[in-house]
């Protein structure tokens, strides 16, 4: 079954887990899907994990649309949601929703997730009202990184708990369709996943949110510079490629890869014609 707003509004009142990874390219967003995973994001950590930067911050439009357009063709029934990047609904309204609305439409995603509290309500309003459904990001928000002073957990304190509360109201009353918390303590999340009518999914949130949200490199350990400690390896995905590329490289070396199945043959005839009219002829 299709995932839509609905669908996944509906798993909240019913206390069903929301199941929701990462994913950057077709393959893997395939995959993903047809394993039943509920909601795909393509998150701007693709500039980590597929581009190779150390932070989220150098992620473009461009970037974003491209493996945006590419998770889409693979999604399936999984309800696609894709990052703004860096900046791209910070520099005025306008620009907002240029931005978001490119998402959508070149990159046929069915949501947007941005960074931040209750400052981008207007924003929400303005985005819904043209149709584009929003996902709010509070917490440990990867954007700001340089700002929160490094990847640490977030709210642990009473006036920050309360205004990651109240942010989480605020999104919530101006219309988002879910919260990802990322790296709050878990009694936090459980709270807001209380107070508010919206879904939330959890990343270093605990196992009281609404839905779960993993790096899917990082759940398959594919991805070795940086393992935080909410991730759990699921799969040595990483291992296995290893030991495939391995092989195969052995193989090529040794001669045993390609034989005879996985070669294509030529008539025995025209092979001797060949071989007598135009090497003999060239030597
Ligand atoms: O970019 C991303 O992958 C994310 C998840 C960590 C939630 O925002």
């Amino acid at each position: 079954m299709k995932q839509t707003i609905i669908t996944l509004q509906n798993k909240k009142k019913s206390g069903e887990k929301i199941t929701m990874l990462t994913a950057y390219d077709y393959s893997m967003a395939r995959l993903c899907a047809e394993a039943g995973c509920d909601m795909l994001l393509v998150g701007d950590s693709l500039g980590m994990v597929m581009l190779g930067y150390p932070d989220t911050v150098s992620v473009t439009m461009d970037d974003m649309i491209h493996h945006t357009r590419a998770v889409s063709r693979g999604c399936g029934d999984a309800f696609l949601v894709a990052d703004m990047p860096f900046m791209s609904y910070r520099t005025g309204m306008r620009d907002a929703l240029v931005n978001a609305a490119r998402l959508m439409a070149e990159g046929r995603c069915q949501a947007v997730k941005i960074e931040g509290g209750s400052e981008l309500c207007d924003l929400v309003r303005q985005l819904k009202l043209g149709g584009i459904p929003v996902v709010g990001h509070l917490g440990l928000t990867p954007q700001s990184v340089n700002t929160l002073g490094g990847y640490k957990v977030q709210a642990k304190e009473e006036e920050a708990a309360v205004r990651l509360l109240r942010d989480a109201k605020a999104l919530d009353e101006a219309g988002v369709m879910g919260i990802v918390l990322e790296c709050v303590p878990r009694e936090l999340a459980r709270l807001v996943s209380e107070e508010i009518s919206c879904f939330t999914i959890g990343i270093g949130a605990g196992p009281d949110c609404d839905g779960q949200v993993l790096v899917l490199q990082d759940m398959l350990s594919m991805y070795s510079e940086f393992r935080p400690k909410f991730v759990q390896s699921f799969a040595d995905v990483g291992a296995a490629i290893q030991d495939g590329v391995r092989a195969y490289c052995a193989a090529v070396q040794d001669g045993t890869f390609p034989d005879d199945s996985h070669s294509f043959t030529m008539d025995k005839a025209i092979l001797e014609k060949i071989a007598a009219e135009y090497t003999a002829h060239e030597k």
